[in-house]
């Protein structure tokens, strides 16, 4: 197989952009739809302080280099959640991969906040991933408050979006429908968030950062082993197999058709929020947040 571009040997072939790509054409390939994502969406500019929110895995680390190679304002955020046999990996993946590169790099951890995984799983009584997941999105968003960063961004591909699209089309669950999307505007003391990899597959991304040399972190959380939405994740791949493109089809057409159906009607989210009486963060629970409330249950002064 020959590269389309420069007719070298391929070494990736898309069925979904109908292409065959060498080593140099692919990285081009890549940060060019990194570019598009960014550009059709307005997700910032290179005047705008960007904070990358760094797990450690692919996604993330080949969205920081992308994003540093185009001359993008970046600078990286881990979250130590404090787990034993994979925050530490996390952690030290990201931070050589930040010095490798010079890259900066904000590292906050759990324990050192009152919040280690580990202790939160123990006492919660409900599915820890979400109360995981509450704890980082109100990091990444303190310390962009802090630190006066424009905006968020996460590494969340394509195969996230359709998957998330998808299970919330199966529940028509309009509020989130009418959010979904690369962009989440910034609101009462929420920064704008972003998902530049929107346009790119796990596989793309996976083969970007095989390319560029990028170790990472892969091994599963091992409080919730089977990657999110997997089985939705599972049928959309037999789909795709089929008809190649028609995820990112599927989620554009919704960016551009879709989307704005589910908006009208809804409440504004800025309505609905009150800081929370202890930290001061915005929510929409009509007394403690999130977060509050998981330092309150680990205090033990509720049931
Ligand atoms: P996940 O929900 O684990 O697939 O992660 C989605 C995105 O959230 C990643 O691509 C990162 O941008 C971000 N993220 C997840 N875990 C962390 C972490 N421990 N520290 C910083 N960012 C994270
Ligand atoms: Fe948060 Fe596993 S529970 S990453
Ligand atoms: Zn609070």
């Amino acid at each position: 197989m020959k590269c389309k571009i420069c007719k070298a040997q391929a070494v990736v072939a898309l069925k979904s952009h109908n292409s065959a790509f060498c080593p140099e054409c692919y990285k081009r390939f890549f940060l060019r739809q990194v570019a598009r994502g960014i550009e059709s969406q307005k997700l910032f500019t290179r005047n705008d302080r960007i904070l990358v929110a760094l797990s450690g895995g692919k996604d993330s680390l080949s969205l920081m280099l992308a994003l540093s190679r185009q001359g993008y304002k970046v600078t990286g955020l881990h979250i130590d959640l404090g787990i034993p046999g994979s925050s530490a990996d996390a952690r030290g993946v990201t931070e050589r991969f930040c010095a490798r590169h010079g890259l900066k790099l904000i590292v906050r951890e759990m324990a050192a906040e009152g919040l280690p995984i580990p202790l939160v799983k123990e006492r919660l009584r409900r599915p820890i991933c979400s109360a995981c997941g509450k704890i980082k999105r109100q990091f990444f968003n303190e310390v962009a408050v802090k630190e006066k960063f424009d905006v968020v961004a996460t590494g969340h591909n394509l195969d996230d979006e359709v998957a998330r699209l998808f299970s919330n089309t199966l529940r028509w669950d309009v509020a989130y429908l009418a959010d979904q999307g690369p962009v989440l505007e910034e609101e009462a003391g929420f920064v704008r968030k972003v998902k530049p990899l929107w346009r790119l597959t796990e596989f793309e991304t996976a083969n970007y950062a095989f390319l560029m040399g990028i170790e990472n972190h892969y091994a599963p959380c091992p409080y919730s082993p089977g990657a999110t939405f997997s089985v939705l994740k599972g049928l959309l791949q037999r789909l795709e197999a089929v008809m190649p493109g028609r995820k990112l089809d599927f989620y554009q057409g919704f960016l551009e058709r879709g989307k704005r159906l589910f908006a009208p009607g809804q409440p504004k989210k800025a309505d609905m929020l009150a800081p929370c009486p202890l930290c001061g963060y915005p929510t929409s629970s009509g007394g403690e947040c999130g977060v509050c409330r998981i330092r309150t249950a680990l205090r033990g002064d509720s049931a």
